[in-house]
Parts: C-alpha cells; structure tokens; sequence
C-alpha cells in the first residue's frame, strides 16, 4: 500500500496531494493587485493534508485554512481539526475509525447490531458551513465539527443529527431564506431510508423519509422553491454489507448501469413525493441548482461523469503512480415533464466540476450563471486546470486559466448591494507548480478578470469545499 509521502514529486497533481504539517497563523501575506475594498470578511477552506496510512485521497486528515480580508489585506492561518481521527491517524499513526476507503482493523466476531452502530470517523474534511452563530466542519458522518472562526481551534462536535443506525448525512446541506438548515441523512438498517430534515435552534424536524432498499451514495441533493429533489444514482449499496464490514465504506457500493438515475421528488413543505423521475444512468457528487418551470416541470442541473471510475482514480496508490487519467464531469440539464417524461437539453458541453452559484439569489430559482473548476483540455486527464462560468443562457463560457496551473472549488461572492446576479468576486484557490505553491486567487465575477492574488506561505494540499462569511464570522 502506498502512502502518499511516496508520492513522487512528478507532475503537478502528485504535489497537489503531498501531506502539509505546518500551521501557521499570519496577521499579513502577500497581496499582488488589489482585493476589492467591500471583501471583508473570512474564506475557510476544507480538505486534506495528513494521510498517513490513509489508502484514499478523501481519507486525509480534515486542516482548515483561513484568507481574513480587512481594508484590502489579508491574513492566513491554517490549522487541523483535532478529532478523535486526528489523535489516531497523527499522533497514534493508526487508522482509528471507518474512514470513506479505509477502515481500523474490523472484529469480525462482532454482532451485527453493533456492527450496524460501528464508530464512523469524525474528520470533517469536506465542507464549510455556519449553523446559526457557530462554523462547522462537516463531512458524510454525523459528527459535524465546530471550530472557531478566529483561532481555527476545534471546539467539539456541533450537533448530534437524529437517529440510531448508521446515518450518512450529506455534506452539502442547503439554508433557506430563514436561515434553517435543509438536509438529508441516508440511514442505514434493517429498513433503510433517505431523510429530509429541516434544522432550526429548536432541533431537527423530520420533513420526508423515503424507504429504500439498496440506498444510493448521495453525496448532495438540490431544491426548488418548492420541491426537495434526492437524486439517487445507481451505485448502492447493500446495508447488511456496509453492516458486516469487510469492506471500507464505499468499496461496499456496486455500480448498477442497468438501473436508471432516479429523481424523487418531494414536497418541500408537506414531504409529500410528488413523484419519480428517471433518465440514463450516471455517476454524480454535486449538483448546480433546480428550479420549477411555469409549466410545472422541473429543471435539474449537475455535475455528471458516465460512471464512479473518479472514485478509484483517488486512491492514493493510483495518484502516485501517475497513469490514471482523472474523469471529468461534465454539466448535465434535465427536464422532469409533467407527465413523467426526463428530458435533457444541456446548454453547454464543457468539463465541469466544484460548482457555485450566487446562492442567496440564484439557488432554487431560476439562474443564469455557475462557477466551477474546468479543464482546458480534459483529454489529458488533469480536469482542474481553469475557473470557467457558465452563462447558461448563452451557452458560451468564460474560462481563467494561468499555466499549469490547478484550481480549486470557486466561491462566488456577492458585492454588497449587487443588482446583478455576476457582480461580486469569485475565490479559489490556486496550486502553481512551476513555484511548488499555492495562491488565493480573485476573480472579477463578470468576466473572470484577474484582481488579485494572495500568496499562501506553504503549498495547500488539495482542498474539497469551503464558503466565505462576509464580516466577522
Ligand atoms: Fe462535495
């Protein structure tokens, strides 16, 4: 098994994948440009930077990283989530919990209603998010983990998600204009379910529950104003597999292509399903954004790739010996008909992955403008090489792309005031390897016009998401 320490420093996504120790908390870096004058607030990036004996990219432990903007300067910290993962991997250097493609030594002998309740890892290394007045990191085990915003110091798991199996949550829960939290947990056990919640700081409310039998990975989920839409993929997954664990969790999904991509349709206010809706089959971690159509249909936007070979491209043993070319994703567009008919009218072919919107004005509704990371030419199988927007009215994108260059997941961020749904900043994050280092790269959101950029003091390993949090966070 190879660790990633072993990687060689050949091309420029091997480094991408190095492990980073240091922490640093640093009140000023170097800004070249100028970072516009209303950016005051906070990016936090997730992802991961130790792995150890970690077998798979989206195993590393979870580290934080922090661009603070006040009057055009900026400052960086990074810093690891102290979990209980983090205790073990860093500091016992032993896998200590059920990780996404690695898993601690398994008891066998054990029952399986104890194995149904085995401890999932706490390292949030996915994603961003705020819950009322606190930060959480989050990932597909329901231990979100608070940090503070100031010091990155971890604080202890946020909240505790309702129920008693296994539960996999999504780490892409939705917020609604009142601030509450719209998510979706797959539980796992003897009658399996896809559950909607509606979080507020009175709890979780249960608002659908759809049983299942072979539950699909379901990295996130979308809305409409008034429909939650559970996209279920036909990669599932067997609970009585996951239950006995003899195999790291997702190497216990099988990729099903006779099966179709399913859209269940629910009721954003009653949970009710309103329906199912199918279309060919794909592999899918994100989507855009949905909206209803006058004619009450459904459009639905994602991230599609033709089956879950990116998974596998991710094992850390794979990305060491540089010969797997990385799947690209690409946007899909489907249309749920009235009459239960799925159509799909993509606007725009281009390699598509991380995507953002305006999400205060665009998510839901309909919108005309995503950001993402893209590929100049995906043929090369390195498929994070530009920022691109999509006008999905047009058709035609717009693309940012410097060198060799990799990028990140782009934050938009509205301009205080803003009209327009493109008048704001775009923030990624952006690995050079001509310089073997990392830079916060910012965008004019109109045009992709370069504004500024920040240099981090170390290469950033490669991240998975983040959000930006205007003032103080
Ligand atoms: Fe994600």
């Amino acid at each position: 098994m190879a660790m990633v320490s072993e990687i060689p420093a050949g091309s420029g996504l091997q480094r991408l994948v190095q492990p980073l120790g240091e922490e640093v908390a640093l009140d000023s870096v170097p800004v070249e440009g100028d970072v516009p004058s209303w950016l005051e607030g906070t990016l936090v990036r997730n992802g991961p930077a130790h792995f150890g004996p970690a077998r798979h990219l989206f195993d590393g432990l979870a580290m934080l990283h922090k661009f603070a903007f006040t009057d055009g300067r900026v400052s960086y910290a990074n810093r690891f989530l102290r979990t209980r993962a983090y205790q073990s991997l860093r500091e016992d250097g032993r896998i200590g919990y059920r990780e996404f493609a690695s898993d601690p030594c398994r008891r066998l002998t054990a029952p399986i209603a104890s194995l149904f309740r085995q401890v999932f890892t706490d390292n949030a290394n996915v994603n961003v998010v705020r819950i009322g007045a606190q930060l959480a990191a989050l990932t597909e085990t329901p231990l979100p983990i608070a940090f503070d915003p100031d010091t990155l110091e971890t604080l202890g798991v946020a909240y505790d998600p309702p129920g008693r199996w296994v539960r996999s949550p999504t780490a892409h829960p939705h917020f609604d204009s009142a601030g509450a939290m719209i998510t979706m947990q797959v539980h796992f056990g003897p009658r399996s379910s896809y559950r909607v919640y509606r979080q507020t700081a009175n709890g979780f409310h249960l608002l659908a529950k759809v049983p299942v039998r072979e539950p699909a990975y379901m990295h996130s989920f979308t809305l409409t104003e008034r429909h939650v839409i559970l996209t279920e993929i036909p990669f599932t997954v067997r609970p009585l597999d996951l239950a006995a664990a003899r195999r790291p969790f997702i190497e216990n999904y099988r990729w099903r292509p006779d099966r179709p991509t399913r859209f269940i349709v629910l009721d954003r206010h009653t949970g009710r399903e309103r329906g199912r809706w199918d279309a060919e089959p794909v592999f899918c971690f994100h989507h855009v954004n949905a909206y209803d159509e006058p004619d009450g249909a459904i459009t639905i936007d994602l991230c599609a790739y033709p089956d879950p070979a990116l998974i596998d491209t991710l094992y850390l043993h794979t990305l060491a010996a540089g010969r797997t070319p990385i799947p690209t994703g690409r946007l899909r567009r489907y249309r749920l008909e009235p009459g239960g008919r799925t159509t799909e009218r993509s606007p725009v072919d281009v390699p598509f992955e991380w995507p953002r919107t305006n999400y205060a004005v665009a998510n839901a509704r309909p919108y005309r403008y995503a950001y993402g990371a893209g590929a100049k030419d995906a043929s090369n199988g390195e498929p994070i090489t530009t920022i691109t927007k999509l006008d999905l009215h047009e058709g035609e994108p717009t693309h940012w792309a410097d060198g060799s260059s990799f990028t990140g997941e782009p934050v938009f961020v509205p301009r205080p005031g803003a009209d327009a749904e493109d008048d704001g900043a775009v923030l990624a994050i952006v690995f050079d390897p001509a310089r073997d280092g990392s830079f916060l790269l910012i965008l004019d959101a109109c045009d992709l016009s370069e504004l500024a950029r920040v240099q981090a003091p170390h290469r950033m390993p490669f991240g998975f998401h983040g959000d930006y949090f205007p003032g103080t966070p």
